[in-house]
């Protein structure tokens, strides 16, 4: 009878492609957004590793029960291809990034996560996930199957990449994207032995972050009157959930905006229990 039951457990898992334990790094695990795709992982039953430069959440932050926390620089390729190397990952999670080059990121990241001098969007976004992809994609080459890549990038809010950015206010979000879509370029046509996942919040919030509720609310209002520059804003237990989600069903790949983001949520809601948030998941303003 036991044998039954787990006979049919591997026929149910089969054509979700995970391990029924699957390892998984988490590259910014102790960020906003990497936090709680640690925690949801680990409620999902996979054995998750962090990897940040503090090691540890920040003292204001929830702790992260289950999660093996690893300390260590991502912008150096050598350490990225070390950890992904020893691990044997069967997928990974890139949630490493920085809104503002220089100290007064501490005020806009969710974990007051503060770049090392001289960081650039290019450094800290396609170097650091360069390496990942290239460290995965050894271990995946000659196996049966490929392995879930899921990188957090940005949404594209119908922004053209030249002129419009120029002398603006805004300029630096030139470079902070030019470095996502090299990412995703690289994910998605250079590295078939993963299977490339693209999630492309606009913002991501949180009850838990009233200061950020104003631009969200306002974006949000945008989006419903279909300002074409405007995206939907995401909450970050769905933008979580969807990432695990994206990492057991073998079937999703390629860029997902705030819908296949909420579809996927919703699928993991039905798949695997709904997102313990601490203020309402899968929530709308
Ligand atoms: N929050 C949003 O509204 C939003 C919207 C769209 C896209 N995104 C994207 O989502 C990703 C995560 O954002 P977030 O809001 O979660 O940011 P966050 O709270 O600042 O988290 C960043 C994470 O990366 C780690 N990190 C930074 N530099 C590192 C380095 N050199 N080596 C290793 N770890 C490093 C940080 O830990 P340490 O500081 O301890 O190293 C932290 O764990 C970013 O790529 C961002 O562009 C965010």
């Amino acid at each position: 009878m036991q044998l039954l039951t787990l006979l049919i457990a591997l026929a149910v898992v089969g054509d979700t492609a995970m391990a029924l334990a699957p390892k998984i790094l988490v590259l910014g695990g102790t960020g906003f957004i990497g936090s709680t795709v640690s925690r949801i992982a680990v409620d999902s039953g996979c054995e998750v590793t962090s990897l940040s430069r503090r090691g540890t959440p920040s003292p204001d932050s929830d702790p992260l029960p289950g999660v093996n926390f690893l300390k260590g620089d991502a912008t150096d390729p050598a350490v990225v291809q070390q950890v992904i190397g020893d691990g044997d990952y069967d997928g990974v999670v890139h949630a490493v990034g920085m809104l503002f080059a220089g100290s007064l990121n501490r005020f806009a990241s969710g974990s007051g996560s503060v770049p090392d001098p001289g960081t650039t969007y290019d450094k800290i976004t396609r170097q650091t996930a360069f390496a990942a992809t290239a460290a995965l994609d050894a271990l995946a080459q000659g196996g049966s199957q490929q392995r879930p890549f899921v990188f957090i990038s940005a949404a594209e809010a119908k922004w053209g990449f030249d002129g419009i950015f120029e002398g603006s206010p805004v300029g630096f979000l030139h470079d902070y994207l030019v470095a996502k879509r090299a990412v995703e370029d690289e994910l998605l046509n250079n590295k078939p032995s993963l299977r490339g996942v693209v999630l492309r919040p606009s913002l991501v919030w949180t009850k838990r972050r009233p200061g950020a509720l104003l631009p969200v609310a306002a974006f949000q209002i945008g989006s419903r009157l279909g300002l074409p520059f405007i995206d939907r804003p995401v909450h970050v237990e769905t933008l979580a959930s969807a990432a695990v989600e994206a990492l057991f069903d073998s079937s999703v790949r390629g860029v997902q905006d705030w819908r296949g983001m909420e579809k996927l949520a919703e699928s993991y809601k039905a798949n695997r229990g709904a997102a313990g948030g601490t203020d309402g998941s899968i929530a709308e303003l």
